[in-house]
């Protein structure tokens, strides 16, 4: 791992080399959706282009290869996150799909009136309303884990909350505003203490460190493709084995079922169960060659890497008076999410624009971690493996700017 790591690795992402309003692209949105390399283009481009054919249903040789190519990915992935079946790696349209499955289906069975689940204050809406849709059908009820002042979980507090009633506890491994890397392994083993299960959001941890789903013990891992230099419309839903068997189905359709007639349907065993109707072929080989990508690179080399790029970023902001950091954590992903006195983040995101910068702004898809602290809407950096310390100075430069234009 050198100071020229970014370099080597920018040239394999075309959009780098594309401008926005006439000036380079300086791309610090990674946590909404990372910038694709050009092996999982080209994978896309050349299945479309070469070898199309669809999977699990036809016996000429363009079908067949298809069919082990989209296997083997889940292959692949069962390796990449360290599952011990194949069969426990299901694939969805990203994490809001797999969280809404796992709701609907295992949450749906479980819960009865009066139980509980439980979720951090600072989840991103995808890990908060299938929970509620849930809870309202079922007359169970959400609780809610308090984060301290620098979007920590209390410990303290979750150990209060767990009881015979908690069946669910829903967790991000990093939650998307704060940038908080949560203390999973511990929260699962309390929650599988009380007999809760544990459902983790791996959408902002995927790509940016290890993840190791075995020894977690975690019961179901959700992550998108597209927060992982995959496709957009492909995600990945680990569950644990004898979980997912014991699930009803998600949705009916063809490719899930074992025997149908008008009188009674049977249904395939998992992965197939959960997966009706074709599926997004290329969207998941494409994620095949992201993670053959991160692989290349090694995830111990992009936690380094975002490390360094978040301290340096986190160093340059707080140097600038005008700015307030939320998300403080001692543990946190390549996130920094702040406010500016004087300016709303809406016009730091449309005069940052100008100048070919990518940053999110608004509620960032957790309205309750703007109560949480205060706010109504934040600007929000992330970095990828892509980005450097020279596009870091650049966005300061430009930031500085714009605070000066407002209280000079
Ligand atoms: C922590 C977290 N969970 C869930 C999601 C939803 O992911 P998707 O929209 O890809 O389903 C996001 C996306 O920003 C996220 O950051």
């Amino acid at each position: 791992m050198d100071e020229n790591f970014s370099w080597k690795v920018r040239g394999d992402f075309p959009m780098l080399a594309e401008k926005m309003h006439e000036k380079p692209l300086i791309y610090l949105d990674s946590a909404a959706t990372m910038l694709k390399p050009k092996q999982v283009i080209d994978t896309t481009v050349e299945y479309y282009t070469h070898s199309y054919g669809t999977v699990h249903r036809a016996v000429y040789a363009l079908a067949a290869t298809a069919t082990a190519r989209y296997d083997q990915v889940r292959e692949s992935i069962r390796s990449f996150i360290g599952a011990e079946h194949v069969d426990e790696i299901l694939f969805t349209k990203g994490t809001t799909e797999g969280i809404n499955l796992v709701a609907a289906t295992f949450g749906d069975a479980l819960l009865c009136e009066g139980d509980e689940i439980l979720l951090a204050e600072t989840e991103h809406h995808s890990n908060i309303v299938p929970w509620q849709l849930l809870c309202k059908r079922k007359k169970a009820v959400i609780k809610v884990i308090p984060v301290n002042d620098r979007g920590e979980i209390l410990l303290e507090e979750l150990d209060k909350l767990l009881s015979s009633k908690t069946k669910i506890v829903g967790l991000a491994h990093v939650a998307n505003v704060t940038g908080t890397v949560h203390p999973i392994e511990e929260v699962i083993k309390k929650a599988h203490a009380c007999g809760a299960y544990v459902l983790v959001d791996g959408a902002q941890s995927i790509a940016h460190m290890p993840v190791d789903v075995k020894e977690l013990d975690v019961d179901f891992y959700v992550f998108s493709g597209h927060k992982a230099f995959g496709p957009t419309g492909v995600g990945v839903l680990y569950g644990k084995r004898d979980l997912l068997e014991k699930m009803p189905p998600y949705q009916g359709g063809g490719d899930m079922i074992e025997k149908v007639s008008f009188a009674e349907t049977t249904f395939q065993k998992a992965p197939l169960r959960f997966e009706a109707g074709t599926p997004m072929i290329a969207e998941v080989l494409g994620l095949g060659s992201a993670i053959d990508y991160i692989n290349s690179l090694g995830r111990e080399n992009i936690l380094h890497w975002e490390k360094k790029l978040l301290s340096y970023a986190t160093a340059k902001l707080l140097s600038l008076p005008q700015v307030k950091i939320i998300g403080t954590a001692l543990h946190k992903a390549s996130i920094i999410s702040f406010s500016c006195k004087g300016i709303h983040p809406l016009d730091i995101g449309t005069l940052l624009d100008t100048k070919g910068i990518a940053v999110r702004t608004g509620h960032l898809c957790s309205q309750p971690t703007m109560q949480r602290f205060g706010v109504s809407s934040l600007t929000r950096v992330s970095f990828g493996v892509y980005n450097t310390f020279e596009e870091i100075d650049l966005f300061i430069e430009a930031l500085q700017k714009i605070l000066l234009r407002v209280s000079p």
